[in-house]
């Protein structure tokens, strides 16, 4: 697929999605959905691939929300404006079955779609200037991307409550306050520092961070009991590899651990 809205690169293990509309503040129209399904499609069957940084083109926005010209059409017709979101979650649930870490590089504003498209990533690094926020309400309809969900389960509902019933737009440094964000940074520095979180996932065991990442994520949707059963499952899978065996003989021996994610 030949994408115009969106650039996909790689740079060995990693992988960078760059939205690409800045006179639009790279909003998400339909088509911008569809390159970026591919493009997660395409980073998920590629094994060479361990981490994925998605980020907004331009110094503005990361990404300032769903297009919402294309919002409008759905006006009046409830079908097609479900169905609109259903398309847009099952977009953005295709970090979560990536197999390997994301990290959304939050360089501006990441409003609506936009936020829920950070929500949706492993992991959110941000400019201090940055602000972020889920305005919809202010359109009068809700976030259809799997923000509200999302955001509840990362930070707590009394931050979605907040952030989704005013809809106002929050500074990054509040972003990161309530762990929204992971890591801040001056906007000179986002992207070493980036660079550097990634590099920490890279150091190490692919498989085992596909597990934890799963274990957490699988864990949202169950009881503390559920979640500890399949913890255990997840770590009798890890205890078959040969990363284990790589990673338990690295530190015995006092060298670098050499993984091959089997
Ligand atoms: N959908 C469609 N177009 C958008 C957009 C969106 N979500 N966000 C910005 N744009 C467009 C603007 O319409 C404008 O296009 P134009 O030059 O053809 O008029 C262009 O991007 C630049 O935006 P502008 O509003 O002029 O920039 P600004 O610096 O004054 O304000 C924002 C930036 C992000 C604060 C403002 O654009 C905004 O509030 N956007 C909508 C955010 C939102 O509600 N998102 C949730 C959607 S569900």
């Amino acid at each position: 697929m030949d994408f115009e809205n969106i650039l996909l690169a790689k740079d060995g293990a990693v992988a960078r999605v760059t939205i690409n509309r800045p006179d639009k503040m790279n909003a998400l129209n339909h088509q911008t959905l569809q390159e970026l399904e591919a493009a997660f499609d395409d980073v998920k069957a590629d094994n060479d691939v361990r981490v994925l940084v998605v980020t907004g083109s331009g110094e503005k926005a990361f990404v300032a929300g769903a297009d919402i010209g294309e919002l409008l059409e759905v006006a009046g017709k409830s079908d097609e404006a479900a169905s609109l979101a259903g398309y847009g979650q099952s977009v953005f649930r295709k970090l979560d079955d990536l197999g390997k870490p994301s990290v959304a590089m939050v360089n501006g504003f990441a409003l609506g779609g936009g936020c829920e498209l950070a929500l949706a990533c492993t992991l959110r690094t941000a400019a201090n200037t940055a602000r972020l926020g889920l305005p919809e309400v202010s359109l009068g309809i809700i976030p259809g991307y799997g923000g509200s969900q999302r955001l509840s389960r990362i930070a707590g509902p009394g931050v979605a409550r907040e952030w989704i019933l005013t809809g106002d737009m929050f500074s990054a440094e509040e972003a990161h306050r309530v762990g929204v964000i992971n890591r801040l940074f001056a906007p000179e520095d986002l992207e070493e520092g980036t660079a550097k979180l990634v590099k920490s996932m890279l150091n190490k065991g692919p498989l085992a961070i596909e597990f934890g990442m799963q274990a957490i994520l699988r864990g949202w949707d169950g009881t503390q009991s559920e979640g500890e059963q399949m913890e255990t499952e997840y770590f009798g899978q890890a205890s078959v590899t040969e990363d284990m065996a790589e990673g338990m003989a690295a530190f015995l021996d006092k060298r670098k651990a050499s993984f091959q994610g089997k």
